[in-house]
C-alpha cells in the first residue's frame, strides 16, 4: 500500500536561540516519515551546527546561494521544487520582516520568495519584539498572504523575561506540520478512540494492569486529527503527551472506560478500540492496603469486564467499528475469528509480544475484502496508513448505505 505520509519539506532555520529546538524538530519530522532538507541562514549557524542537522536529517545541509552541489547554481530555485512545504523554525523577527517585504538576500529568503509550495513559520523572539507594532503588522500581512503562522507560545524566555514570543515545542510544530500535510480523508468526521491499558484495583495501592504503552492508540488519534477528524479519546493510564486537538477523558478501569465510551458513542461516526482492556476485574477491591498474613494462599475473585467494542458494535446505529487484536500465535485465524465474533468491520492484528510497548509495529488488516499487511514501521507511519484504510472502507460502507 502506498505510504500517504511520504512528504518532503524544507526546514529553514534562522538565527535565534530556539534554533536548538530545530534539532528535535528534524528528528520528529523524519521519524514521522517526512523527508527533511535543512537550509540554514548564516546566523542560524552561529547557534547550532549544520553537522548536527545533517546527522539528524540524513542529508547535507544548505547554507549558501552559491552552493556548488547544485549543478546549475540554482539552489535558490531547485531546492524547493517538488517539496510539499517550507517550514521556517525558528523564524526571527528580522526574517519575518524580510518575508513580509519579499526581500531575498540569502538562500532561505530567496527560496521562500521563489517557492511554489505553502510556507509555515514558527516565530521565536523576545516578547517586546513580538508585541512591537512592526511585527504585529508583518504577521498580519503574512497571514493575509496565506503564510501559516504556528504559535508562538507564552512562557519563560531565553533573555530571562516572561511573555509571548517563545517558539512552540518541537513536538507541537511537528504535529502541526504533519496535520497540515496530511490528506483530509476524514474531514468533519467524529472519531472515538480508546487507548492505553486499564488498571483494575486490588486494594488501595495495588492493581492489575498490562504492558500497553498507549503509543499505538495515541498515534492513531494523531493520524485521525491530521486527516481532518474531530477526535475524542478515552485513555487508560499512560505517560504520553496528549495529541494536540483531541478531547481526552482519562480513566483507570475498564468500567470507567465503558462509561466514557457510552457517553460519547452516539456522536461518533467511527469507533477505534485500541485499548488493551482487562477482561476481568477484582470483585470488591479492598478500600485499604491488604496486610500480609500467615495464610499460605491469598485468593482474588475476578469478575468479567464489559466488552466495550462488542457493546458498541451491537448498538442499533453503531458507528463504523475497528478493533485491535493482540495475539501471541495464529495471528490471522484468531484475529478473524475475533472480527466475526465482535461483528466489527475491520480488525487490526499484531503480535502481542512484539507490539506492546514498542515504537514500531507491523500489522495485518482484516476486513470483508480480505487481508492487507502493513510493513514494520514507526507507529506514527502505521497509524497514518491505517487511517487511510479506514477512510476508504468507511467511505465504501456509507456509499452502500445510501444506494
Ligand atoms: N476490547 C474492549 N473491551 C474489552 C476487551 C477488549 O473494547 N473488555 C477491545 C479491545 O480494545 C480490542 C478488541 O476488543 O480492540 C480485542 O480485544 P482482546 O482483548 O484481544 O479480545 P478478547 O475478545 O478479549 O479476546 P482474548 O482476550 O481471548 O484474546
Amino acid at each position: 500500500m502506498a505510504d500517504p505520509s511520504h512528504k518532503k519539506v524544507i526546514l529553514g532555520l534562522t538565527g535565534g536561540i530556539a534554533a536548538y529546538k530545530a534539532a528535535e524538530l528534524t528528528r520528529q519530522l523524519t521519524q514521522g516519515g517526512i523527508e527533511v532538507q535543512v537550509v540554514m541562514t548564516e546566523s542560524a549557524c552561529g547557534f547550532i551546527t549544520p553537522a548536527t542537522l545533517q546527522a539528524l536529517s540524513g542529508k547535507p545541509v544548505f547554507t549558501d546561494m552559491w552552493d556548488a552541489r547544485v549543478s546549475d547554481n540554482m539552489a535558490h530555485i531547485e531546492l524547493s521544487r517538488g517539496k510539499d512545504a517550507i517550514v521556517v523554525a525558528p523564524a526571527t523577527a528580522d526574517f519575518i520582516a524580510k518575508l513580509t517585504h519579499g526581500l531575498a538576500d540569502d538562500l532561505l529568503s530567496t527560496l521562500c520568495l521563489a517557492r511554489e509550495c505553502p510556507l509555515l513559520i514558527a516565530p521565536a523572539m523576545n516578547r517586546q519584539m513580538w508585541d512591537n507594532a512592526a511585527t504585529r503588522r508583518n504577521i498580519a500581512q503574512l497571514e493575509h498572504d496565506g503564510v501559516v503562522v504556528l504559535g508562538p507560545a507564552s512562557g519563560d524566555q531565553a533573555c530571562g523575561e516572561v511573555g509571548m514570543g517563545r517558539m512552540l515545542e518541537a513536538v507541537e510544530i511537528a504535529e502541526a506540520v504533519s496535520a497540515f500535510l496530511a490528506p483530509k480523508f476524514l474531514s468533519g468526521k467524529r472519531v472515538l478512540i480508546t487507548a492505553g491499558p486499564t488498571f483494575e484495583p486490588i486494594d488501595a495501592v495495588r492493581g492489575i494492569t498490562n504492558r500497553s504503552s498507549g503509543k499505538m492508540g495515541y498515534a492513531v488519534a494523531r493520524a485521525a486529527i491530521e486527516a481532518g477528524a474531530k477526535v475524542t479519546m478515552v485513555s487508560g493510564p499512560v505517560s504520553l503527551s496528549s495529541p494536540v486537538g483531541a478531547e481526552i477523558t482519562r480513566v483507570d478501569t475498564a468500567s470507567q472506560m465503558f462509561e466514557a465510551v457510552r457517553r460519547n458513542v452516539a456522536r461518533a461516526d467511527i469507533f477505534i478500540a485500541v485499548a488493551a482492556v482487562a477482561d476481568y476485574r477484582v470483585d470488591k477491591p479492598r478500600e485499604h492496603k491488604i496486610k500480609k498474613t500467615d495464610e499460605r494462599q491469598l485468593q482474588l475473585k475476578l469478575v468479567p469486564n464489559p466488552d466495550i467494542l462488542g457493546w458498541v458494535a451491537a448498538r442499533p446505529r453503531a458507528p463504523f467499528c475497528v478493533g485491535f487484536a493482540a495475539e501471541s500465535r495464529n495471528l490471522d485465524v484468531y484475529a478473524d475469528e475475533k472480527r466475526r465474533r465482535k461483528k466489527v468491520q475491520l480488525m487490526v492484528a499484531n503480535r502481542a509480544q512484539e507490539a506492546i510497548g514498542a515504537d514500531d509495529n507491523e500489522v495485518m488488516l482484516l476486513d470483508d475484502a480480505g487481508t492487507h499487511r502493513l510493513e514494520r514501521a514507526p507507529k506514527e507511519v502505521v497509524a497514518r496508513q491505517l487511517i487511510a484504510h479506514i477512510a476508504k472502507l468507511y467511505g465504501a460502507t456509507r456509499r452502500k448505505v445510501k444506494a
